[in-house]
């Protein structure tokens, strides 16, 4: 077994990106590209964290990734790969081995790199290679006569014909540390960036008779860069596919995979129907034979099986029972636990709001900080006014009441079980269980109207 240590390279601005973030903090499926790579180091070499090397807004970068067990090693100007790993090598015993991953390279697969570790030969160097068809951008590998790769040449270095190469460098190694150590002190900076080239390194082990060893990953996407914003939502897409159809294998239907979009831990069970246009975000967990309608954002969410979503609703932070009927057009905040078979209607915003089975809110109503029992029957247009400018207060509504229509309950209330509210009530103190309350009714009156 060897003992590998990795290394992650993030110090560079990205200029291609033309932003003011830098470049491994733009966003894929929902997580910066830089905590993509150290997802898959974490998983290659579980016992020892990845070394990130930083540099362009470092602080920005430590503070969004502060939850990543990473240890972080600024290399203070950025002039080059070299340079850049250098920094890391007073971390690294000689014993070691050194695997080289880039911030900015962030679908290398986790089964790839350990086939690498597993396939380089001892003393040797093991690196990624691929054919691509369009290799502008990329070091070349060069070969001699026998396929064995003699150095690898940058793109702005090329000469004659060497640009027609198409299988390129990566850029993820594996070194026996010992040999960095030695070598990477004494790479120079005559090219055309004038920077420390890490390429460089492959020319020292030809020269030093070290025996250099390739393999190609299973995806070309694996190693693809990202540099600008096209290449960005190039991988965006192929990694949405992947998703999309990670999911149809473990029996989701989705009516269109190029219209669904998954950001974050996504668990979906069978037979469940994913409409167009359905963002998933977060921690997201839906039981069996549940349908997630059409133009749907689910952040955060539980939902147990049978559960129906329709269009155009927006579900953050809660968790939903079993058999809910949910929108159109509702919206479900943070804090809110629904229980079975509750109804959810068109234009209605819970916020915090604890509903227990078989409870109807079905339209135009908003219901914030509150708890709802059993059956509670919640009329169109009811408003829960838990805001009194300063302080949040609570309403408790008990089981099978019913709330007339346009009615408005000041908190902090308690509605007693099987109360009935007239419509149009605005009820500012607690109501007695089993009994009808209405208020501010003024006499009814009609008057002909006036001829013209
Ligand atoms: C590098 C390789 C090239 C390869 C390509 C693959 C070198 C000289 N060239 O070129 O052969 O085809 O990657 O994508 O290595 N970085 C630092 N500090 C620095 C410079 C760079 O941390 O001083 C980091 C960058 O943030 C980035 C990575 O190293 O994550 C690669 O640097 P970049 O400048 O993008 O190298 P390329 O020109 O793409
Ligand atoms: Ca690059």
């Amino acid at each position: 077994m060897k003992s590998v240590r990795i290394i992650i390279l993030a110090a560079g601005q990205g200029k291609r990106m033309y932003s003011s973030l830098p470049k491994v903090l733009h966003p894929l499926a929902g997580r910066p590209l830089l905590e993509h790579v150290i997802t898959t180091a974490n998983k290659v070499v579980p016992s020892s964290p990845p070394m990130v090397i930083y540099g362009y807004q470092g602080e920005l970068l430590r503070e969004k990734l502060k939850h990543c067990a990473v240890k972080w090693i600024e290399q203070k100007e950025q002039l080059g790969t070299a340079h850049a790993l250098l920094q890391a090598i007073p971390e690294i015993s000689e014993q070691e081995w050194i695997l080289v991953l880039y911030g900015d390279v962030p679908l290398i697969s986790a089964q790839t790199l350990l086939r690498l570790i597993d396939t380089t030969p001892k003393n040797s160097i093991g690196m990624i290679t691929a054919h691509l068809y369009h290799p502008s951008g990329y070091g070349r590998i060069k070969r001699d006569q026998q396929h064995h790769v003699i150095g690898i040449i940058e793109d702005k270095d090329t000469v004659d014909d060497e640009h027609m190469i198409t299988e390129i460098n990566p850029g993820i190694y594996l070194f026996p540390a010992q040999h960095l150590k030695q070598w990477l002190p004494l790479i120079a900076n005559r090219n055309a960036q004038s920077e420390y080239y890490l390429t460089d390194i492959i020319a020292w082990a030809v020269r030093e008779n070290i025996a250099i060893s390739t393999l190609e990953p299973a995806m070309v996407e694996e190693i693809l860069g990202v540099n600008d914003r096209m290449q960005l939502v190039h991988l965006e897409r192929f990694y949405q596919r992947q998703m999309a159809e990670k999911l149809m294998q473990e029996g989701v239907t989705i009516m269109d995979p190029s219209r669904v979009d998954i950001r974050g831990d996504v668990s979906v069970g069978k037979d469940v129907t994913i409409d167009i246009n359905v963002i998933l975000e977060g921690k997201v967990v839906i039981a069996k034979n549940c349908i997630i309608g059409p133009h749907t954002i689910l952040r955060d969410v539980e939902l147990g099986q049978g559960v129906e979503i329709k269009a155009h609703s927006i579900i953050e932070g809660a968790t939903v029972a079993s058999h809910c009927v949910i929108g159109p057009f509702a919206r479900i905040r943070s804090g809110s636990i629904l229980a079975s078979h509750v109804h959810v209607g068109n234009f209605v915003e819970l916020k915090n709001a604890i509903v227990d089975e078989k409870a109807k809110i079905n339209h135009l109503s908003y219901i914030g900080d509150s708890e709802l029992g059993k059956r509670v029957n919640i009329g169109a247009g009811t408003i829960t006014c838990n805001y009194d400018g300063i302080k949040k207060h609570k309403t408790i509504i008990g089981d099978d009441a019913f709330i007339g229509s346009g009615s408005q309950l000041v908190a902090p209330i308690t509605i007693g079980k099987g109360a009935i509210l007239g419509a149009g009530s605005t009820v500012v103190k607690d109501t007695p269980p089993h009994q009808l309350t209405l208020t501010h009714r003024l006499e009814q009156r009609s008057k002909a109207k006036k001829e013209k």
